[in-house]
């Protein structure tokens, strides 16, 4: 067991410190560079023929649970972006209990790490009851999932252990920001947007390991945080999936009650809760966005919130003008990826709140890492 997790105390560290390589080997293959004959572009073996018809699709639905879902949310807008098709996303339990409705021209992506959970494995097999084409999206070859559907893409992340997921999570996005570009590569008004992405994939391990190096000042929060009872997360656009996953991090194995919220909805009830002592985390990073966030930031300071801004390298100064908050710098990507980076420190903040905690950290109580039951 000790040579599995290498020179790391547990497999959630282990994991999350492996994913420069994980995100590598998600996108081994798959990136073409461009020059010469190559157009700059992805190849998804398993996608490749039927691109047409996703692309013809009413709508495309994200379906999935937990952190898997998360990833869905993180590529949503993407996906609507370069395919020009509406997304609409679905939690697998509440698809099921509504039996909502799905058509014969619906494209259906079932999101999950291990392949067996329950009930994606159902929403599937509804799914295609109803005619919809179904396509997967996992991390496990040959699982109920990968099996069921009428064909997929592997995020080919490695196996993960810790019931935590974390390498899972990022390679996710980018397997899902690779199937958005192979839908929008017949659209020429996207071709320079598309390479941008494509660049920023090359750049993307070196850029994980930049913000893997924030490892000391997490463990430093931790400290801070560790006596507290709860936590609150504000994100928005592309960042409001690092909310929800951010939170679920540190709810799910440091056992502190921790709320992902949607920036936009702090004044539809969230304010109500700032005060001198509630910790709240704001994403920041710069995209479309950054400008509301950099007012919900004044409004939060001016309620005398305790603030811990994320925000992109450089920006501390403009993002908290008036000092006064903590400030976690991040290296800055294209928008849509910025959500693989952001995630890192919470997912480091989860693991070092943990250990400080005392918990189990590759089983948390109550949790496994397959739900095979509904
Ligand atoms: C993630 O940290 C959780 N343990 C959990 O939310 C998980 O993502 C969910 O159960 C879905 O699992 P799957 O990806 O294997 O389908």
């Amino acid at each position: 067991e000790q040579i599995k997790k290498g020179n790391y105390d547990y497999y959630m560290q282990k994991e999350i410190h492996e994913q420069p390589d994980s995100l590598t080997t998600t996108m081994r293959g798959r990136l073409i560079r461009g020059g010469g004959d190559n157009v700059k572009g992805v190849l998804l073996g398993g996608l490749k023929d039927h691109l047409r018809t996703i692309r013809r699709s009413r709508r495309i639905l994200f379906i999935g649970c937990g952190t898997s879902y998360h990833a869905g949310l993180a590529t949503r807008a993407l996906v609507e972006e370069l395919s020009g098709v509406p997304v609409t996303m679905e939690l697998a339990s509440d698809l099921l209990d509504r039996q909502g409705p799905i058509y014969r021209e619906d494209t259906a992506f079932f999101v999950s790490q291990s392949g067996e959970t329950a009930d994606t494995l159902q929403a599937l097999e509804y799914a295609r009851s109803c005619g919809a084409l179904c396509v997967g999206v996992t991390n496990t070859v040959g699982s109920a999932i990968a099996r069921g559907t009428h064909f997929g893409v592997h995020i080919n992340a490695g196996c993960e252990i810790g019931v935590a997921s974390t390498k899972a999570y990022t390679s996710q996005i980018a397997a899902m920001t690779m199937i958005a570009l192979a839908l929008g590569e017949d659209t020429l008004s996207s071709r320079s947007r598309r390479e941008a992405i494509i660049d920023d994939l090359f750049n993307l391990p070196d850029n994980v390991k930049e913000v893997l190096k924030l490892d000391y000042d997490m463990k430093n929060l931790a400290q801070e945080l560790m006596e507290e009872q709860s936590l609150l997360v504000f994100g928005r656009g592309y960042n409001y999936a690092t909310a929800l996953e951010g939170a679920l991090k540190v709810k799910e194995v440091a056992l502190m009650h921790s709320e992902g919220i949607l920036a936009g909805e702090m004044k539809h009830g969230p304010l109500a809760l700032v005060d001198e002592t509630l910790p709240i985390i704001v994403i920041a990073t710069r995209d479309a966005t950054c400008s509301k966030q950099q007012s919900v930031i004044q409004q939060l300071q001016a309620r005398k919130g305790r603030l811990i801004v994320m925000c992109s390298k450089g920006d501390a100064d403009l993002m908290c003008p008036n000092g006064g908050c903590r400030v976690i710098e991040v290296p800055q990507l294209q928008d849509c990826l910025q959500p693989i980076i952001n995630i890192v420190p919470f997912q480091l903040l989860a693991y070092h709140l943990t250990v400080l905690r005392g918990f189990n950290v590759d089983q948390p109580r109550n949790l496994a890492k397959s739900v095979t039951t509904s």
